[in-house]
């Protein structure tokens, strides 16, 4: 299935559109065994949920024609494009000095941070000067860090209902997904802003997307679904939907080197994250916004 012009992308990585792959793409979770990870001293295959669908491995450059399809137009904003570019140097330099690519574990990364307040306090009023051009005169918070094991093949997991001291193990992943609440809609979930998240780590990481705003997937749904069916789909379940009757609409892979960043409306389109083929800690700090630019 060719991709659709929906979900543009504003790339100004250094890497350009070689930083961009593409697949044929999903497919069940049972029909993909996960790579083993080892890290410090875990060992074990990540699991997925029930109902989780993950990407097809078949990645390859876009063609000129896909390259057209995602390139952004004067009507881009913060839940039509996604964003791709790398920090500024001084942000930059600031936090390779804290070392936080050197953490083994969460504990690290945050014992690196109490420990240089000073630099601490200076990588934070340079991020927000480098966030408010982008934050369309809109307020934007800090959500999290947000922490990873290498060679995990989609991280997104819901740790909530976990015991506290749960082991990597325990975590089930929930594969391809939308952020989605119980406050939004389908019909909503473009009003809710966007994340940036900046990776640094030591690694590279990807991010990847369908480039499909959630109303538009449910509208396809409509098409291929008896009324029964089609009155089951909300927020919560679409994924599961749109895998199982569109298996063949691509994903897109980002690569976001170390220090590089990408911006997306997650509540608005299917993505995940993934640290596949790292060997370090995987770590990328995360703003809520309405960035756009
Ligand atoms: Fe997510």
């Amino acid at each position: 299935m060719k991709i659709k012009r929906h979900i543009m992308v504003h790339n100004s990585l250094p890497d350009g559109a070689n930083a961009l792959t593409i697949n044929s793409g999903t497919v069940f979770h049972t029909h993909h065994q996960p790579p083993v990870v080892k890290y410090l001293d875990e060992e074990f295959v990540p699991e997925y949920v029930a109902h989780a669908y993950v990407n097809k491995r078949d990645w390859r450059k876009l063609t000129a024609e896909e390259l057209t399809c995602l390139t952004p137009d004067e009507t881009r904003n913060d839940h039509n494009t996604i964003y791709l570019g790398e920090i500024p140097n001084e942000l930059k330099a600031c936090f390779k000095e804290l070392e936080l690519d050197e953490s083994a574990d969460r504990k690290e990364v945050y014992v690196r941070f109490q420990s240089n307040p000073e630099l601490t306090q200076k990588a934070t009023q340079l991020l927000h000067e480098f966030l408010v051009p982008y934050a369309n005169d809109k307020k934007f918070n800090f959500h999290c860090i947000g922490i990873n094991f290498p060679n995990i093949e989609l991280v997104a997991c819901n740790t909530t209902m976990l015991p506290e001291g749960y082991k990597q193990a325990d975590k089930k992943c929930l594969g391809i997904h939308n952020d989605g609440t119980q406050l939004m809609t389908i019909e909503t979930a473009h009003e809710f802003g966007n994340r940036i998240s900046i990776n640094l780590g030591k690694d590279s990481r990807y991010f990847l997307f369908v480039n499909l705003p959630l109303k538009v997937a449910r509208k396809m749904l409509e098409e291929k679904l008896s009324t029964d069916e089609f009155i089951q789909v909300n927020i919560s379940n679409i994924p599961e939907y749109f895998f199982k009757h569109f298996p063949d609409y691509p994903v897109i892979r980002v690569e976001q080197k170390p220090y590089q960043y990408y911006i997306a409306a997650t509540d608005n389109c299917f993505h995940d994250g993934s640290t596949l083929g790292g060997k370090h800690l995987d770590v990328c700090i995360v703003y809520f916004g309405n960035f756009q630019y």
